[in-house]
């Protein structure tokens, strides 16, 4: 009796080792991971990856269920995915001029097929080592049927469209509206796109270096 209470506690933490041995990622997958993108140095990884509801004990116990059919769902073992909230903890500001919530309205779901508006990440990959990760011209998914009543622009956004000069928008617009600047009223004033797409991959703001909210990190 004694014996096998011994063998049964002996073999209870192997057991539970190699078991999360499979089921963390192993060490050299979680180092493996490529840079931060600027601004995110002093960022701390526990910034955006924080632990899964539940302690460790209750983790295994729901993974073990799971891995035997007692449970219909898995859980998540450690940490938790990143999403928009973890971004908002330090992002969220009240110019903001695209809020993700707006995006959720059902009206803007063709939009999403297109560009995903509604996720911080459908724009903002993370360890690629670089700012924005979305196509330039995604401003198409929304504004198509643009109009200003009175266009101050030499070239009117309604010939902008009906060319399908979606690459220019970003030369005039930030897409937050977080930087202090005036839009340009002259397509030559415009920011070329060479500027802005080295903006995306890591590039000096081209909208100039004043902005109305930054984060701080923690
Ligand atoms: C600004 C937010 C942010 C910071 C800071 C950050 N990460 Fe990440 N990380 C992400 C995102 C976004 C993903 C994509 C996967 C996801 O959505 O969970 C990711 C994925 C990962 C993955 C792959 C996850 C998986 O399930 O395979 C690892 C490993 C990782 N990060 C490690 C780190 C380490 C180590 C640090 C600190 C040096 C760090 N991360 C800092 C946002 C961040
Ligand atoms: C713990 C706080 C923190 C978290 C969480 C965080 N950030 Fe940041 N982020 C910062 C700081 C600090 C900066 C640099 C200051 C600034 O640009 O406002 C920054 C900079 C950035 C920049 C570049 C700004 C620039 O002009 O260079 C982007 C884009 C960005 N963060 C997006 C994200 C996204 C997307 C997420 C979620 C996946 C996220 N951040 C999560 C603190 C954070
Ligand atoms: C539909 C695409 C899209 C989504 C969704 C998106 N961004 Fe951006 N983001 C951009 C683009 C494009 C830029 C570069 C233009 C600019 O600076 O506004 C940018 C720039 C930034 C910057 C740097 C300039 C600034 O405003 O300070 C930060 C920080 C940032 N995004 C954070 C976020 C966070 C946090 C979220 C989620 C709440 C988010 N973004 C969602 C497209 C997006
Ligand atoms: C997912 C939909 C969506 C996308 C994508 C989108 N917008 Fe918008 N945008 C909106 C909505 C909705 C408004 C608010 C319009 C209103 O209030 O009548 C808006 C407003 C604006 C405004 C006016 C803001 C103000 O405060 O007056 C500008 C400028 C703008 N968008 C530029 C852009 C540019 C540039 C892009 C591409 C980089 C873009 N938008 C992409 C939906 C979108
Ligand atoms: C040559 C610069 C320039 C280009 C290119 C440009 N805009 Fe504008 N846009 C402006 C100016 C100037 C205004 C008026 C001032 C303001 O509202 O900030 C404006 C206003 C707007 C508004 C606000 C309309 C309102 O009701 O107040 C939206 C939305 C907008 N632009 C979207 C876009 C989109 C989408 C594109 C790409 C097709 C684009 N702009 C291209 C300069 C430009």
């Amino acid at each position: 009796m004694t014996l096998r209470r011994t063998a049964l506690s002996m073999a209870l933490p192997v057991f539970c080792l190699g078991a999360m041995s499979l089921w963390t990622r192993p060490a050299a997958h979680w180092l493996a991971q490529g840079p931060l993108q600027q601004g995110h140095e002093e960022v701390s990884c526990a910034g955006c990856h924080t632990p899964s509801p539940g302690s460790t004990r209750q983790q295994v116990q729901a993974k073990l269920a799971y891995s035997l059919g007692w449970r219909a769902a898995d859980v998540d073992f450690g940490n938790g995915p990143v999403t928009s909230d973890h971004c908002l903890d330090c992002h969220e500001r009240a110019n903001e001029r695209h809020p993700i919530y707006r995006f959720r309205e059902p009206r803007f779901e063709p939009a999403l097929q297109q560009v995903r508006a509604d996720s911080c990440l459908g724009c903002h990959s993370e360890h690629l080592g670089e700012r924005v990760s979305a196509e330039p011209t995604f401003c198409r998914a929304c504004h198509a049927d643009l109009a200003l009543t009175r266009d101050p622009v030499n070239i009117p956004h309604v010939t902008l469209i009906a060319a399908g000069k979606w690459s220019t928008c970003l030369g005039c617009h930030d897409f937050h509206g977080n930087h202090s600047y005036d839009p340009p009223t002259h397509v030559q004033q415009m920011i070329p796109g060479a500027a802005i797409l080295g903006y995306f991959h890591q590039g000096a703001p081209p909208y100039g270096p004043f902005k109305l909210f930054e984060a701080v990190a923690r």
